[in-house]
């Protein structure tokens, strides 16, 4: 099992091959449509305001700041590995290399009702930076300097990025304080998992449950303000073990 992240040994490509050539996920692990639904609906949420939001952990991913991008004028993507922040500075910059994400652009486009080229046009110029970041480390964008952020948003990161709980718990007060009081977080991610598998790759990944989830948040200041998980009866795979979703809205105090 995996746990040091470098570009050398996660494949990005074939990360988003495995996991993101539909909007149905990989078809070992039956997420449906599940966080695109689930985050167009929290987006949407009346206690999220603001202009500026960090995409943390984005890895080679779009479609979390596709959906946020209509709330936020100010976005900032991030990831620990270069491979990955090449990868979203190609979409963003129209390379012919780029994963195509036009399949979640379609899917955005009927819910919102506006058409796959303004949402793609408004993306992109609300996207400012794919910056660096460790979420284990105290000030996790140094040695960059940001004013507080509005909102944060996470992805399958903090399960991939630590260890054990400890870690977990940490990552949350390192993200917290770059975070304004009342700001928003909201965290996506995966129940039960201990690896998922990328190229020949077996990552490790923390065993969450959904309680974990809400008391590190609420440990850390924060006042959840919405969740929803749904559990998943996945055969046994070799892709990963996941047996649950999630998806948390809090608010730091
Ligand atoms: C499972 S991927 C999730 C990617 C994407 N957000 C998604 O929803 O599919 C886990 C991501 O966590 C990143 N990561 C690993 N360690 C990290 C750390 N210490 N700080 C921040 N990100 C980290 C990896 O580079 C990888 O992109």
């Amino acid at each position: 099992m995996n746990t040091e992240y470098n570009s050398e040994t996660f494949d990005s490509k074939d990360y988003l091959q495995r996991y993101y050539q539909t909007i149905n996920g990989h078809q070992d692990e039956n997420y449906d449509n599940y966080f695109i639904d689930q985050l167009l609906d929290v987006i949407n949420h009346n206690e999220i305001n603001g202009s500026s939001l960090l995409d943390v952990g984005s890895g080679p991913c779009m479609h979390t700041a596709i959906i946020s991008s209509k709330r936020f004028s100010n976005i900032y993507l991030s990831d620990y590995l270069r491979s990955n922040r090449e990868e979203l500075t190609k979409w963003l910059k129209n390379d012919q290399s780029a994963h195509d994400w036009t399949s979640f652009l379609e899917y955005i486009s009927k819910k919102e009702s506006s058409s796959v080229e303004e949402i793609s046009k408004r993306t992109k110029e609300s996207v400012k930076g794919c910056i660096q970041i460790d979420v284990n480390l105290t000030n996790p964008l140094e040695p960059n300097w940001f004013n507080q952020f509005d909102c944060m948003l996470t992805s399958l990161c903090l399960e991939a990025a630590c260890p054990d709980f400890d870690s977990y718990n940490k990552a949350i007060e390192n993200l917290s304080n770059l975070l304004k009081v009342n700001g928003c977080m909201i965290m996506m991610g995966v129940l039960g998992e201990t690896f998922y598998r990328v190229a020949d790759v077996k990552w490790g990944c923390l065993k969450l449950e959904i309680n974990d989830i809400k008391q590190a948040l609420i440990r850390n200041g924060h006042e959840v303000l919405f969740y929803n998980s749904q559990k998943l009866n996945n055969k046994e795979s070799d892709t990963s073990d996941c047996n649950g979703l999630f998806i948390v809205l809090s608010k730091k105090k």
